[in-house]
């Protein structure tokens, strides 16, 4: 079966990307093959009940499909849907909902597009391995490197170009893991945070003074050390090397400043119409729970519609993030608390009329689903960068609440990624 070449109709797409193809009794899932389209395909691995395939001829191509501008689209992990337009990229990630979320009964609305459909990462991480940086291909952890990458913001190219040079110049590359890049798109602020193996500060001192010489728009560089032997990017150890140590970004007129450890969502004006649709339903006199706050960005945007937030969140350095950035903005009703989500949430719901979840991933635990069930809260509105463990924990609020419509947002064009709200009012109210 391996090499051999069949003739395959794409009836739909995999959440990973691949076309779901037929050939017969067949199931094929083929990279690259979007549906609608009829290939002949050469099949690459065979499995117990499917078979994975790549396109040899393409007989009927979809009206979607388009050319990539990428010369390293496919080798690297970063986009999976460059041939395909951006139009069918919004119907694609639609149709996947609406796949993920049989069963639940609700309707999924038009995704709404990014306003950027390019060089909207305002983050880029890079590793490093046996001296090559660039991405991971997919499913690897081999590194492709790639000069000009059309996700991530205008001016990363460069500085990665330049800092990659100094270190080779420097005979240091080999200590370092990883590269981070984050630029706020309000202040021009870029941060360079390294990433490397062992302790050595003065040699990473000097190296960030000759990259800032060379790259001025770096505002702050960030030394982080990470000697774990896993797959987790950043360690616990930092030490600024040059500037501030954070940058600054501005949204929709409220300010903040961002670690390197802390999250931030990375399609900036995205971020925007996702907490403003967030947001909408929050009524003036409310008092909110924002679980997984992260620097607070969700928490100051609501602060100025609802009587008072509360924000919980697990990353040290992003509390201390979101309490600063409650007082840069002026702002007295928010409240932010350093605790995991995973334990007694309980005493944060007293007297709250609407929680807000923004998860990691991995979605609310089931301990998390029973601790909102037992408080009654009257509103939730949860925002998920994952359709399946989404689907999973509305399953089990369902008995308890009602939700009908989930609204979906692009924040990550030429990806397969997207990001979801939806809105839940308790049963009987
Ligand atoms: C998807 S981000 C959302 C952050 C924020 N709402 C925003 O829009 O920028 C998820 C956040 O949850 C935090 N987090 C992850 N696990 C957590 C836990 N067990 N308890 C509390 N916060 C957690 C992460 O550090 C991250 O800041």
């Amino acid at each position: 079966m391996k090499n051999e070449i069949v003739r395959c109709v794409c009836t739909d797409m995999s959440v990973d990307g691949h076309g779901i193809a037929r050939s017969k009794d067949l199931v094929v899932f083929v990279k690259e093959m979007i549906p609608g389209e009829t290939a002949d395909v050469k099949i690459t691995a065979e499995k117990k009940n499917y078979a994975y395939g790549i396109i040899d001829t393409l007989i009927e191509a979809s009206p979607y499909r388009t050319k990539s501008l990428c010369p390293v689209a496919y080798k690297c992990g970063g986009c999976d849907f460059r041939h395909i337009s951006y139009e069918g990229q919004l119907a694609i990630k639609k149709k996947l909902l609406e796949n993920t979320f049989r069963g639940l009964n609700v309707r999924i609305e038009d995704v709404v597009p990014s306003p950027k459909t390019d060089h909207y990462r305002n983050k880029v991480q890079i590793p490093v391995k046996d001296g090559k940086a660039g991405f991971y291909r997919k499913y690897s952890h081999d590194i492709v490197e790639q000069e000009h990458c059309l996700l991530q913001f205008e001016g990363a190219d460069e500085i990665l170009k330049d800092a990659l040079e100094i270190f080779r110049e420097r005979n240091i590359l080999d200590s370092v893991r990883h590269i981070f890049l984050r630029k706020g798109e309000g202040s021009d602020e870029v941060m360079l945070g390294i990433i490397v193996r062992k302790k050595e500060i003065p040699v990473w001192r000097k190296t960030a003074q000759e990259i800032v010489r060379r790259r001025p728009e770096i505002t702050t560089v960030v030394l982080n050390i990470n000697t774990r032997d896993d797959n987790v990017i950043l360690g616990e150890e930092e030490t600024v090397l040059y500037g501030p140590g954070i940058i600054r970004d501005i949204y929709d007129g409220i300010s903040v400043e961002i670690s390197l450890k802390s999250f931030y969502q990375v399609n900036h004006d995205q971020m925007v119409q996702l907490y403003a649709k967030a947001c909408s339903t929050l009524n003036e006199g409310e008092s909110v729970l924002d679980l997984y706050s992260g620097i607070g960005t969700i928490s100051l945007f609501a602060a100025r519609r609802a009587r008072e937030v509360t924000g919980v969140e697990i990353v040290e350095d992003a509390v201390r993030n979101a309490k600063r950035n409650a007082a840069l903005n002026h702002m007295e009703n928010v409240a932010f608390f350093l605790d995991d989500a995973r334990g007694d949430m309980r005493k944060y719901m007293q007297g709250k009329d609407a929680v807000i979840l923004d998860p990691p991933r991995k979605g609310i635990s089931k301990e998390l689903a029973d601790d909102l069930i037992a408080s009654g809260i009257p509103k939730i509105i949860y925002i998920s960068c994952n359709p399946a463990t989404l689907a999973r924990d509305l399953g089990l609020l369902k008995e308890f609440y009602d939700f009908d419509t989930v609204t979906p947002f692009d924040m990550f064009p030429h990806t397969v990624h997207v990001e979801s709200v939806v809105k839940l009012t308790r049963k009987g109210r």
